[in-house]
């Protein structure tokens, strides 16, 4: 959390390191924070909070990048929910040969955050993980792609995004899938852009009907 791009974007803009902004966010939000530490230096950092203020813009950046956080803690119980299914699935395969599995997923190659420092991906993490569902369960694919591509500068591009989350834009996509009606589950896959999958999956996701669907998102 502390290798967070914001985070370092704001410690080198005041001065402070990325652990204080994060405590200054809680206290100009108004939480009660205790700090704990014995290292003299992370002590003295941890008062050492008064001197500045984030602007709202910023304040509101670290806030979906909290709620980004929230959604972390949900992956162990997808990841619970898929390792389930997955026995489910097998188990039907193997009696009846019935169960049909689509995974639907948007990936960006290119530059990308890894480990706190940008790399030229030459697959994108989602794609990596929409390629091993598709093994592990034996799915279709389907990759969510947009008309006009995003840049392949990465802080131009969380740029785009943002702009596109504000808007709630739908952008528009190469390929539309229309009929899932065939498959019994479906995995969402996708990377967190601003909290939340790329706005491109919610333009094929909306156009589709789930009645009735074991629903998976990744
Ligand atoms: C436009 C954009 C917005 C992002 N927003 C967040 C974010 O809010 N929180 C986060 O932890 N990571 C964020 N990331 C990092 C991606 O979630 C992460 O690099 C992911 O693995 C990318 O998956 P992909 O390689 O399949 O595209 C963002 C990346 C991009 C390009």
């Amino acid at each position: 959390m502390l290798q967070e791009p914001l985070f370092k974007k704001l410690a080198a803009k005041y001065g402070k390191t990325t652990a204080q902004i994060v405590l200054h966010w809680h206290i100009q939000t108004g939480n009660v924070v205790i700090p704990g530490s014995k290292n003299p230096k992370h002590i003295r950092d941890n008062i050492d909070l008064f001197d500045f203020e984030l602007t709202d813009e910023e304040m509101k950046e670290i806030s979906i990048i909290r709620l980004q956080q929230t959604i972390l803690h949900s992956y162990k119980e997808a990841l619970e929910g898929f390792l389930r299914f997955h026995q489910i699935s097998k188990h039907k395969n193997k009696e009846t040969n019935s169960m049909k599995n689509l995974v639907i997923y948007y990936s960006r190659k290119g530059q990308n955050y890894v480990n706190g420092s940008i790399k030229d991906l030459k697959k994108g993490n989602a794609e990596v993980i929409a390629e091993n569902i598709q093994k592990a369960v034996d799915a279709d694919l389907f990759e969510v792609d947009t008309l006009k591509p995003y840049s392949a500068d990465y802080t131009t591009c969380t740029n785009e995004a943002a702009e596109e989350k504000r808007n709630n834009a739908r952008p528009a996509l190469k390929k539309t899938l229309k009929d899932i009606s065939m498959y019994d589950n479906v995995f969402i896959v996708g990377p967190c852009w601003w909290g939340t999958y790329p706005m491109p999956m919610f333009t094929c996701l909306e156009g589709l009907d789930f009645t009735g669907k074991n629903v998976l998102p990744a």
